[in-house]
């Protein structure tokens, strides 16, 4: 945070940056599509030292009658494919943009509930965003902005929400947000929302194959109910993920290499259906000598793990030259959920 230095306006200047962490699923099962639209999820998240960074700068106060949804003035983004995301123009519209949608839903639900003082004019802020984490890669880059900026607004608003008020904030917004809030190692069901931490021991490497190409997550979704309905007439067999027990033994023994023979996703034959060279990528994980890969979330991401460092750079550079994988990249597990810098 910054101090305010203007002399009319007290609140000019003033700044709020937070940190967020994008994540992968190591394990992912997918139950039935529910009458919402989403589908069931038993999945165990685990974040990364990949970091998206939302600062918040007030630039002036809202007019007599403006409210919530006239308090962003603008938003910049800087870092890795900061132009796929939404900030105005021809990137998107900025209402879009998650990190947006976060702050107005901060002094939307404070102003109504009292947690933020409504007799105040509402401060204008620019938002700027710095990505470390890949867009459209089933990391949660976007879910990571939202929410850094969820605790960001609280901060810079005073308001008085609870670490529940936000996280139930968080859920509404999208169903990564939450474990973005929490990070570390935790279980998600229900949407994935409903968490609880897991205990990891030790630091996971990892090299990550980001794709040629985004892959939006309601597609993939839709994809694996395309499957599904397959599965019924007798047109595929039914494969589906198992409980995540070995898994969380393996997280508790800091063992990459039983971890990584525990490493599963309903939604990756859906995502490979949509990106045919995700399994040439797979392949190449394979023989750059990964212990395990899986695709992280909806993909199009690689998640390859490996023994260390050094091996996670290897094995990056190997697929990267296999041609298919997009830009590579190496990540290791964090234990940091979202925080003020
Ligand atoms: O919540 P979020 O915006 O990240 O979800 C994007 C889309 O992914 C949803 O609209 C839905 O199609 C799909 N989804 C799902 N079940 C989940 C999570 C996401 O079907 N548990």
């Amino acid at each position: 945070m910054t101090a305010p230095d203007a002399d009319q306006d007290p609140s000019l200047g003033w700044t709020v940056s937070a940190t967020a962490q994008g994540k992968v699923n190591l394990h992912l099962a997918v139950g039935a599509r529910r009458p919402d639209g989403y589908h069931d999820l038993e999945t165990v998240f685990q974040a990364l030292d990949l970091t998206e960074t939302v600062t918040l700068t007030v630039v002036g106060t809202c007019g007599p009658g403006e409210g919530p949804g006239d308090m962003v003035a603008g938003v910049t983004v800087t870092g890795r494919d900061a132009h796929l995301v939404p900030a105005g123009g021809r990137s998107g519209d900025i209402a879009d943009n998650l990190a947006v949608r976060a702050v107005r839903a901060v002094a939307a639900s404070g102003t109504s509930s009292g947690a933020v003082d409504a007799a105040a004019p509402l401060p204008r802020i620019r938002i700027d965003i710095d990505k470390g984490v890949p867009v459209a890669g089933g990391m949660a880059g976007g879910s990571a902005d939202a929410a850094a900026a969820l605790l960001a607004a609280r901060a810079l608003l005073g308001s008085r929400h609870s670490d529940a008020d936000l996280t139930a904030l968080a859920a509404d917004l999208g169903a990564d947000v939450p474990f973005c809030l929490l990070g570390g190692t935790a279980l998600g069901q229900g949407r994935g929302d409903r968490l609880v931490p897991v205990m990891s021991r030790g630091t996971f490497h990892w090299a990550l194959a980001t794709g040629a190409r985004g892959l939006p997550t309601p597609e993939v979704f839709a994809r694996l109910d395309e499957q599904r309905a397959a599965v019924a007439t007798g047109g595929r067999p039914d494969v589906r993920t198992g409980g995540p027990t070995a898994l969380q033994r393996a997280l508790v023994g800091g063992d990459p290499v039983a971890l990584a023979g525990c490493l599963s996703n309903d939604l990756q034959a859906a995502a490979v259906s949509l990106r045919p060279e995700l399994r040439r990528t797979l392949a190449a994980s394979r023989e750059a000598g990964a212990l395990g890969a899986v695709v992280s979330g909806s993909g199009p991401t690689v998640a390859m793990l490996c023994r260390d460092r050094e091996h996670a750079v290897d094995v990056a550079t190997a697929v990267a030259a296999s041609g298919d994988a997009g830009s590579t990249l190496v990540a290791a597990s964090s234990p940091h959920g979202a925080r003020l810098c």
